[in-house]
């Protein structure tokens, strides 16, 4: 006879790298109940399709936009590459010879790797711009690196390296004077810089869209990720015809999608903005800054948590045995430890993490 197995997914104790978290309760079971469900067919699945305009309209809410335009993509990924596509678009519609011109980004060294990829399948230059000595993008590079083939720069709100936040309002002039758009990247950093002092959002600056996922900070299940776009002619440069379906038209990258990250990221926000939010924010930041004075006080090299991401220097023995127990940590490209203190990393996590680095230096 065979044998049913069914496997149980890791829990969250020792993860100490991942950008994505354990999701509300609350998000949980309202991510089961709509499983099934396809917002890529809105017409036919009409209370999934109303839940995502819910979302959007909060994302909007939390981002300092009244009338906001966008979706529930599968992540940053699918955000970040549609803003390059409708950016692109944009500006090949905009321009006297359609479908002739060569166009370009201009983003940090900093920026998430989905603009890699957003660049090769658009077939359009990436001119990656040096970032200064606290991590963020070089102005004077950005305003060297545009011209008037420049479609978009593209600003990160919290990094996912050392959780740097860019010049955004000075980013977005420089883009605008080019004729170019401007996109920020708060993918991580989305649910917790509304409780900052951060100038970031589409009420800080003239921005034209972003990307702000509810399943990292937002406490959402996997898949659940945000593009909002201040003009509704960003998602309609998106949009194909759709023959076969009961809608007419699609703005997404992936076509069919379960609605579980739709209903799943409106319960979490139901649930936690804004006093949820940053009441994490809040736990988070202290844990931040816990974790670094006591790495400090052992006499290792820390960067300031700017936002609750810690990045270390640690040698490459110390950093296999911490894996070797089982540790989930990561590295920078520059090879420095790298701790992201998410909703699930609690103080008691990061006190045993520190009795075993001290184990394992000893
Ligand atoms: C700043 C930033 N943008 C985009 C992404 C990509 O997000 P996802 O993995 O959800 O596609 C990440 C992932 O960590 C990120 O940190």
């Amino acid at each position: 006879m065979q044998r049913v197995r069914q496997p149980t997914p890791q829990d969250f104790d020792r993860v100490l790298s991942s950008m994505c978290t354990e999701p509300h309760p609350r998000a949980h079971e309202a991510a089961v109940e709509f499983l099934a469900t396809n917002p890529g067919d809105p017409a036919t699945y009409q209370t999934v399709a109303d839940l995502e305009q819910e979302a959007v309209d909060t994302l909007g809410e939390i981002t300092g936009l009244d009338d906001p335009f966008g979706y529930v993509t599968s992540g940053g990924t699918e955000a970040n590459i549609q803003a390059v596509h409708a950016a692109r678009n944009r500006a090949d519609a905009d321009s006297d010879a359609p479908g002739s011109d060569e166009h370009n980004i201009v983003a940090p060294t900093s920026v998430h790797f989905s603009v890699n990829k957003a660049a090769e399948m658009l077939g359009v230059e990436l001119r990656t711009v040096p970032v200064d000595d606290d991590y963020r993008a070089d102005l004077d590079a950005v305003e060297a690196a545009v011209d008037d083939d420049t479609a978009l720069v593209i600003g990160v709100a919290g990094s996912t390296e050392y959780g740097r936040v860019d010049a955004i309002p000075a980013m977005t002039e420089i883009a605008h004077d080019a004729s170019a758009r401007m996109h920020v990247d708060a993918s991580w950093g989305g649910f917790i810089l509304p409780f900052t002092d951060y100038e970031w959002s589409f009420a800080d600056a003239p921005i034209d869209s972003m990307a702000i996922d509810p399943h990292k900070f937002g406490q959402a299940p996997v898949p659940a990720g945000g593009l909002l776009a201040r003009e509704r002619a960003t998602v309609d440069a998106l949009a194909v015809d759709t023959p076969y379906l009961e809608s007419t038209s699609q703005a997404t990258l992936t076509g069919t999608r379960s609605g579980a990250g739709v209903a799943g990221a409106v319960a979490a926000m139901d649930e936690l903005w804004p006093a949820g939010y940053r009441q994490q924010y809040r736990d988070q930041q202290a844990n931040a800054e816990f974790l670094a004075r006591e790495l400090a006080v052992r006499g290792i090299d820390v960067v300031e948590p700017t936002l609750p991401l810690v990045t270390a220097s640690l040698s490459t023995a110390t950093f296999e045995a911490l894996r070797d127990e089982e540790w989930r940590i990561a590295r920078t490209a520059a090879g420095e430890l790298r701790v992201v203190c998410m909703p699930h990393v609690s103080r008691a996590s990061l006190e045993a993490f520190l009795a075993d680095l001290d184990r394992v230096r000893s």
